[in-house]
């Protein structure tokens, strides 16, 4: 038997004005793609705006339904974006941030499982790592060097072929 440890490291800032220009241009887009969101059901708006590695930048939002579980989120959202505008260009890095309603928004917020599978199908099929900035309107910014990071053990294709 032998115990395997899996463990990462992620970049803490206090707030925006510690990023370089480029990061803290996308967050500042992110925080303000959140009014596109379609959200009248959770009240939790989320922006998602990714720099691709043509120079294009790409957004999605979360976009929600009365059949609650129609609604998708907006990393997905996004991803649709990029691949059909950009097929087969790699993501350099994505920015996500919120905006709510009942909840103060000043404290990161990091993708959900499903999108998590996505992202990182994403990120292999791109052969680059996609890079996040999570943020909310305001308060402590992380930084993931890769979407590997937040899914060990993920199922990828490599099993279906
Ligand atoms: N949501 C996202 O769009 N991205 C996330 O990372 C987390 C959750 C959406 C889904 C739903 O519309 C609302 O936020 C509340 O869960």
């Amino acid at each position: 038997m032998k115990n395997k440890k899996f463990e990462f490291e992620y970049e803490v800032y206090n707030d925006i004005s510690e990023l370089n220009k480029q990061d803290a241009e996308l967050l500042t887009t992110a925080r303000a793609v959140t009014k596109q969101a379609y959200a009248p059901y959770s009240n939790f708006f989320v922006g998602a705006v990714a720099k691709l590695n043509n120079g294009k930048v790409v957004s999605g939002t979360n976009q929600e339904n009365a059949s609650y579980p129609v609604g998708i989120c907006a990393e997905r959202v996004l991803l649709g974006n990029a691949a059909t505008l950009y097929p087969d260009i790699s993501i350099d890095t994505m920015a996500i941030s919120y905006d709510s309603k009942t909840v103060k928004s000043d404290h990161p917020i990091s993708p959900c499982g499903m999108c998590r599978q996505s992202l990182l199908e994403y990120e292999t099929r791109t052969d680059k790592p996609i890079r996040l900035i999570l943020a909310g309107q305001e308060g402590k910014i992380i930084i993931v060097k890769t979407v590997s990071f937040l899914l060990p053990f993920a199922f990828t294709s490599g099993e279906l072929l």
